[in-house]
């Protein structure tokens, strides 16, 4: 049995998860409501909050789970990409637990992490296939060829997926994080409404900084009445946008590698018109889409672990290698 932390952000979670892929809980205490009004996650304030949750959230799923700390053969925990504060506080939980074990340890870099997410049962997928990852932090296109190793072939140049849904919701007053309510109020509008651009960039890169500008000229032009009357017409056009230009790169992704299968993982799978744009593609279960522990935990059954008691020196790491 594996026990799985995450902390890499605003979501404090813990996971068990068996050798084979079964969930058998998972806990995830978000800290969205603390960081909204501040519009965006403050690092410190995440680190603050995931020291209180840390223990209790672990302690839920170990109960959860019908399980004490006696079953648990590895102890997986994200080591980044992530906010460096909030990492260490569950990286320290990790090698403490561990520690006072005896129990290897499983550093999981959290982009591997979401790709994971596809590994569980029921309905597990297998390697090889073209993967994006959209996330609030990451938008990548990802050639899997084998499980808990990815290769990179095309990354945003500016704004994640989801970070353009955030600001973009923002923009329409629609509070933080603001991907969930573009979703839903789109359903409401016209996504012909607008005619936002999807930018060009060469290779397999995307860029959404423009768009998000192209969003903020609109609003600025309509008077408060006006906008109140839009903006579900806005924010239909606007997540129109987002999700063709991902779904065009997505397919010109597997048509370079070959490998024809499709997934898509992280925050912005979660999204209902990307979910319906893409038919053929398999995505994480919903509750798998944004952060959790059973995804790291997931990962960690195709990662070299560290043996006891080598990893108390395990450092985060804040960005992608
Ligand atoms: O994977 P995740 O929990 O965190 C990171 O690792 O970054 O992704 C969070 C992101 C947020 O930007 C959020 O707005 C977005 O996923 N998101 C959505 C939806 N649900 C969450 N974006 C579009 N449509 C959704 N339904
Ligand atoms: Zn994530």
């Amino acid at each position: 049995m594996i026990l799985g932390i995450e902390t890499s952000c605003d979501e404090t979670a813990a996971a068990v998860v068996t050798e084979d892929g079964r969930i058998l809980s998972s806990v995830v205490s978000s800290q969205a409501a603390l960081h909204a009004r501040f519009g965006g996650v403050v690092p410190e304030v995440a680190s603050r909050r995931h020291l209180e949750l840390v223990s209790p959230v672990v302690r839920a799923a170990l109960d959860d789970a019908g399980q004490s700390l006696d079953a648990v053969e590895r102890v997986a925990v994200t080591q980044g990409p992530g906010l460096v504060g909030a990492l260490l506080v569950g990286i320290s939980a990790a090698k403490g637990l561990a520690w006072a074990r005896r129990l290897p340890l499983v550093p999981v870099d959290h982009l591997e992490g979401h790709v994971a997410s596809l590994y569980l049962e029921p309905g597990a997928l297998e390697p090889p296939f073209t993967c994006l990852l959209a996330s609030g932090g990451h938008t990548i296109l990802l050639a899997v060829r084998e499980k808990g190793r990815s290769e990179r072939l095309g990354t945003t140049l500016d704004d994640a997926a989801g970070e353009a849904f955030d600001k973009g919701a923002r923009l329409l007053g629609l509070g933080y994080p603001g991907g969930a309510a573009i979703d839903r109020i789109a359903r409401e509008g016209d996504p012909a409404a607008f005619d936002f651009p999807v930018a060009r960039v060469p290779g397999l890169d995307l860029s959404f900084s423009g768009l998000k500008t192209a969003l903020l000229y609109a609003v600025r032009d309509l008077e408060p009445v006006e906008l109140e009357a839009r903006r579900a017409d806005l924010a239909a056009s606007y997540q129109r946008a987002i999700v063709r230009a991902l779904v065009g790169r997505l397919r010109a992704a597997a048509e370079a590698t070959g490998l024809e299968r499709i997934a898509v993982v992280g925050g912005v799978a979660a999204n209902s018109e990307l979910r319906a744009a893409l038919p053929d593609a398999a995505f994480a279960p919903l509750q798998l889409c944004t952060d959790n522990a059973a995804m790291i935990a997931s990962c960690a059954r195709f990662v070299e672990a560290l043996p006891y008691p080598r990893y108390l020196g395990l450092d985060a790491y804040a960005s992608l290698s």
